[in-house]
């Protein structure tokens, strides 16, 4: 492992006990949920808030203020509530509805246990309480509000449910005969307005990404697979990138920098989120329930559209690294203090769990 690497081990263990802490005392009756929370509600959510996990959203918050020169532990309330945030998001990611899974975070999913109606409603619990803690704990209030801004953007219509939605719209994508045209398939299974939408986005991408996000840069694209994959990056960037994206504004507001370095931390949280979800793709094909802690080989059973079922898996791998090659770039002029984030760019890109 390089000194980097090392480094970032150490000071992520640190930051995830911190965070554990803070978790468990939020879901307590006298750190945050009250007394009225009925005790089975509050078990549902313990079960899948205190599950463990990478804990990777709240340590980039962390290291996010730290790097721009904060205190992290006046990121801790931010830090706790994008985990609550992302633990609703899989419980209900998990639901039958939804992708009908069996295990999570290496044991069974909430509404296994829970059932259907309490997992939905402690996935509701996670992010209501979520924005109370940010807008209790986060100070100065100006900034808790920014972050509610923030959190309530990447989670919401435009940001992980709208998403999510569009991830089990494109199901059909990839269900309908192979041999039609992209603009066929689309047409016989979507509205004609989201049609528009996806060959807007394509050729936007095109006119206006002169880097490596742009489709062109996998090498070999079609049309019609272009279209597609532009699609795809849309879906990912607002159902995973988004969240991810703002554990790092979160983390740089709260240290109170200024907009320049938030543009940073944006550009490279945009680049490893997208990255991240990429990466989560290809693991779903080439890794291991025991590592992962969750079941695999499930996406192409479901008929999810997803890059190494679009691309391969090669392709796949390329274009997360030259998002995370981008990502390191962005930050490379920080120097000294960017080296843990570089670090942790290239863990989105190598990591097995
Ligand atoms: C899994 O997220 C779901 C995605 C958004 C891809 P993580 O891989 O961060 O899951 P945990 O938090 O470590 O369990
Ligand atoms: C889910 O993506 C992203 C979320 C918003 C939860 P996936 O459905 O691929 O996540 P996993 O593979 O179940 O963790
Ligand atoms: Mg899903
Ligand atoms: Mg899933
Ligand atoms: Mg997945």
């Amino acid at each position: 492992m390089s000194d980097s690497a090392d480094s970032l081990q150490a000071s992520w263990s640190g930051w995830k006990a911190q965070v554990e802490e803070a978790l468990a005392k939020y879901l307590t009756t006298d750190g945050g949920l009250g007394g009225e929370c009925p005790p089975r509600l509050r078990e549902a959510m313990s079960y899948s808030l205190l599950a463990g996990g990478k804990r990777l959203r709240p340590v980039l918050v962390l290291m996010a203020c730290e790097s721009c020169g904060g205190n992290s532990e006046a990121a801790l309330p931010a830090a706790c509530a994008i985990e609550m945030i992302h633990t609703y998001s899989l419980i209900h990611d998990d639901l039958p509805a939804m992708d009908d899974d069996d295990f999570r975070r290496g044991t069974r999913t909430n509404h296994k246990v829970f059932g259907e109606a309490l997992a939905i409603l402690a996935g509701d619990a996670l992010l209501t309480l979520a924005f109370e803690v940010t807008a209790r704990d986060v100070r100065p209030s100006a900034v808790a509000a920014a972050c509610c801004a923030d959190l309530a953007f990447a989670a919401g219509a435009c940001g992980m449910v709208g998403g999510q939605v569009a991830d089990l719209e494109a199901e059909a994508i990839s269900e309908s005969p192979p041999g039609l045209s992209w603009s066929n398939r689309a047409s016989a299974l979507l509205p004609k307005e989201q049609v528009d939408l996806i060959e807007g986005e394509a050729e936007e991408q095109v006119v206006q990404k002169p880097d490596s996000t742009k489709t062109s840069s996998v090498g070999g694209t079609s049309t019609s697979e272009a279209s597609l994959l532009s699609h795809l990056q849309s879906i990912h960037r607002r159902k995973t990138g988004r969240l991810i994206r703002s554990a790092l504004t979160m983390g740089g507001r709260i240290a109170q920098t200024d907009v320049a370095t938030l543009g940073t931390l944006d550009h490279y949280g945009t680049c490893i989120g997208l990255a991240f979800q990429i990466a989560d793709d290809v693991l779903d094909v080439t890794g291991s329930q025991d590592k992962l802690g969750k079941g695999v080989g499930k996406d192409a059973g479901l008929g999810k559209l997803t890059y190494p079922g679009l691309i391969g898996l090669e392709r796949s791998q390329q274009l997360a690294r030259d998002l995370i090659d981008e990502a390191c770039l962005a930050i490379a002029p920080w120097g000294e203090r960017g080296r843990r984030l570089q670090a942790m760019a290239r863990f989105v890109l190598e990591r097995d769990h």
